[in-house]
């Protein structure tokens, strides 16, 4: 019997080490291991064995059984490791193809309209300008003539992180300052002026958040930003741009605006801009001076801004605009529900989104 053991041992042994796949090792494992199996065959007559042969024979079909179970268990991870090897040496994506058939997405409105901004910008002489999301009190309000106990920030409804000990973590700036959300794409004025040279174009689309939900607000929302400073800058600048940015935007000539007196911290005078329109067939359009509604906030930057960036302002001026990107899709592509802008509903995007390949140029009409 030992003998005969060892013997049904040693064949498993080399049928295992002959299995050249792992299907040819399932049969084996079956045939030994399996419930009809010939080792647990071996296992069912210990039952009818007197508890003296038991001792014996028992601990010697155990151990045979151990040595096949490791020896498939081996002889499987090694063939698993050649099936890999040779995977990963015959299976090759060549991502160079073309995909097959047409993609599926689409281009947010929102995206268009920056992309639309940065194009008609770009014609004026102006770079895109960005700054962090995460902002700091300094960069958000302080610099931009907002002090501490200025009204206008808790005008804000400014989502603020949880204050730590100055300079331990997300909760604190650099310098100790208090972080938040920004609430509008204004700070970006502020990084700009400190991080280059006047004279300076750019524009600064972006998004922005503020803690304020409902038909027409939503906690994140989108601005763009525009900053001019150079030397003998003036009002009639500012509503030059204005009026040639929304006349390329709307693809309207008879786009007439109207500045009114206003007030932002960060700038004197300021202006607010509103835009003429009139109804047809129940809709507004742009366009004509029948009626007016306000579009944006400007305003010639604040010494106080300009010095607080480390420039003399008797030297450099500027003016500022600041504008809802989203109001602006909603006016252009004729969407009425701003929270439809961000459910992420795939029946809206497929409706109002564009696709990858309507690049907005100006030559071939930014409206896409
Ligand atoms: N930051 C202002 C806001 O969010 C908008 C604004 C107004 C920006 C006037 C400007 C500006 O640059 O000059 O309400």
């Amino acid at each position: 019997m030992p003998q005969d053991l060892k013997q049904t041992e040693q064949q498993w042994l080399a049928r295992i080490d002959d299995a050249s796949d792992l299907a040819a090792l399932e049969t084996i494992r079956v045939a030994a291991l399996g419930k009809q199996g010939e080792i647990s065959g071996l296992l069912k007559t210990l039952g009818a064995m007197t508890p003296e042969q038991r001792q014996i024979e028992g601990p010697k079909i155990h151990s045979l059984r151990e040595a096949v179970t490791e020896a498939i268990a081996a002889r499987k991870a090694a063939l698993e490791a050649a099936e890999l090897e040779r995977r990963l040496a015959t299976e090759r994506l060549d991502m160079t193809l073309p995909v097959e058939g047409a993609p599926q997405g689409t281009v947010h409105p929102v995206s268009q309209v920056m992309d639309e901004l940065a194009e008609i910008f770009a014609d004026m002489g102006f770079a895109v300008a960005t700054g962090p999301e995460i902002e700091d009190d300094w960069h958000n309000f302080t610099a931009l003539n907002i002090p501490e106990s200025h009204p206008a920030r808790a005008m804000h409804d400014t989502f603020y992180f949880e204050q730590r000990d100055p300079g331990s973590g997300s909760g604190a700036g650099a310098a100790g300052h208090r972080m938040l959300l920004r609430t509008h794409t204004s700070p970006v004025q502020i990084r700009t002026m400190q991080g280059q040279k006047p004279p300076i174009y750019i524009i600064a689309p972006g998004r922005t958040y503020r803690s304020d939900s409902d038909a027409t607000h939503t906690p994140m929302f989108h601005q763009v930003e525009g900053l001019v400073i150079d030397k003998g800058i003036t009002m009639a600048h500012l509503k030059w741009t204005l009026e040639t940015f929304l006349r390329a935007y709307f693809e309207r000539e008879d786009i007439v605006l109207r500045l009114r007196p206003s007030y932002f911290p960060f700038t004197e005078p300021s202006a607010e801009v509103d835009v003429g329109y009139h109804m047809r067939d129940g809709r507004r359009v742009l366009g004509g001076t029948d009626h007016w509604m306000e579009l944006l906030g400007s305003g010639m930057v604040h010494p106080r801004v300009i010095t607080a960036c480390g420039l003399d302002p008797e030297e450099w001026q500027g003016f500022a605009f600041g504008c809802g990107i989203d109001r602006l899709a909603m006016l252009k592509y004729g969407m009425d529900d701003l929270r439809a802008f961000f459910d992420g509903d795939s029946r809206w995007l497929k409706h109002y989104g564009f696709s990858a390949l309507d690049v907005p140029t100006l030559s071939g009409g930014v409206g896409a």
